[in-house]
């Protein structure tokens, strides 16, 4: 069979060939087709760099307005989908329902599950970027005891999605374009980082010709993990309990240099970024707008500034070149916004959408696409007799 190479958690061994998106861990460089994240974070927004994600080129004007229009178009869930929401727990996570809703588009849009009809993709497509912000806010909606309130699809993607989620049947929602570009920003910032956990967990899903929507379904799942998306609930999580521990960062800094206390320190560390992480230095300075213009700084961003700063300045952190990465300040900003902490990861799912969805199509556009199976090295029993129950 060959030689076979042991490469736990795949640190060296790389997958595909991939277009997409480009880092250097060691510069702190992300770049989308090309574009680096500042400026895309600067100057454009979610829905122009979904589609350059997802079909490599940004748009002509025309080209995104009837992007736009189309994926407006599809917001609604079908009726039978909506009332889904009813079944779950009132206290249910809202990452299993999102993951549980996206497996169900399988049976409800039966007319496009071909992952090799060109159509098809593109109807998925559409669909799910459209709905998934729908079925975040009912997520959420959901675990509130609130209405569902159906798209307005005057409203642009974001603007419709905070509706959703916080406005109410009897009276208009008022959208503050602080919160509505802050989102937007936050989105672009999380569509796509090439091969991670998620993402990997879509090719390989999809790999063996699963749809769309199941390949999704199956990335959000892996988001779910506090090592990965979870990791900006885990972030504020800790925040508070150092804030409910007197505010006291010393002792926390020291209890994850304690190994035997198996406390991480969330938001800091990355497989790949060995600098600050470009997405973080981003964040760190919206957080800082967002809260002034919001009215809403508090004490949770001073701790985070000071648990940024010791850890920067300590040993243990520099020689392991441990950074903050995306997840350290958006907990802040979600929270302002009005966000419940278990909605954070439903939020990094909605922004890696795009990439997720650009990944698989050009996976399954690949013409060196094989189904993943990756391979193992044996280390259990050699041959033995089977003993029967009553001679053991
Ligand atoms: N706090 C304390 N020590 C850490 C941390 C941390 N956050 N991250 C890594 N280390 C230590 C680790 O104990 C190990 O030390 P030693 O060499 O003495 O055994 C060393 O640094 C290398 O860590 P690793 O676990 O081998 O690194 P990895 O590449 O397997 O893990 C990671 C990367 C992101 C899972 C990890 O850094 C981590 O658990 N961070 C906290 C969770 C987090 O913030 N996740 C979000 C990642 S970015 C967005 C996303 O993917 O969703």
């Amino acid at each position: 069979t060959g030689r076979v190479t042991l490469d736990p958690g795949f640190v060296n061994t790389a997958s595909c060939r991939s277009a997409i998106t480009y880092i250097d861990g060691d510069a702190g460089i992300l770049r989308y087709r090309g574009y680096p994240i500042e400026q895309l974070a600067e100057g454009s927004t979610f829905l122009e760099t979904a589609y350059l994600l997802i079909y490599g080129e940004l748009p002509t004007e025309a080209e995104l307005d009837a992007f736009d229009a189309r994926i407006r178009r599809h917001t609604l869930l079908h009726e039978d989908l909506r009332s889904f929401f009813a079944g779950f727990p009132r206290d249910a996570h809202p990452m299993p329902v999102l993951s549980s809703a996206v497996s169900a588009l399988s049976t409800f849009y039966q007319d496009s599950l071909d992952p090799f009809d060109a159509e098809q993709v593109e109807l998925s497509t559409v669909r799910l970027l459209a709905k998934l912000p729908t079925i975040a806010a009912y997520a959420h909606r959901k675990s509130m005891g609130q209405p569902l309130l159906y798209p307005d699809n005057n409203l642009s993607l974001v603007e419709n999605f905070l509706r959703m989620s916080f406005g109410f049947p009897a009276e208009p929602y008022e959208l503050d374009p602080v919160k509505v570009n802050a989102l937007d920003q936050l989105l672009v910032l999380h569509a796509d980082h090439e091969q991670n956990c998620s993402t990997s967990t879509v090719r390989m899903v999809g790999s063996s010709h699963a749809n769309l929507f199941a390949s999704v379904s199956a990335g959000i799942n892996a988001l779910f993990g506090p090592l990965h998306g979870g990791a900006n609930q885990a972030v504020l999580t800790m925040l508070e309990s150092i804030k409910a521990d007197g505010g006291d960062v010393a002792s926390f800094v020291r209890k994850v240099k304690d190994k035997d206390t198996g406390v991480r320190l969330m938001g800091f560390g990355h497989r790949v970024y060995k600098n600050y992480d470009p997405r973080a230095a981003i964040i760190k300075r919206t957080a800082d707008q967002v809260l002034e213009r919001l009215g809403q700084r508090d004490e949770l961003l001073d701790i985070a500034l000071e648990l940024e700063q010791q850890a920067l300045s300590d040993d243990y952190f520099f020689e392991r070149k441990l950074y903050p990465n995306v997840d350290f300040y958006t907990g802040l900003i979600y929270r302002a916004l009005g966000f419940p902490p278990k909605m954070f990861t439903v939020l990094f799912a909605l922004g890696r959408l795009p990439g997720w969805i650009a990944q698989w199509r050009e996976m399954i556009a690949d013409p060196d696409l094989k189904i993943a199976r990756p391979r193992q090295l044996y280390v259990g029993p050699t041959e033995r007799d089977y003993v029967p129950a009553g001679r053991r």
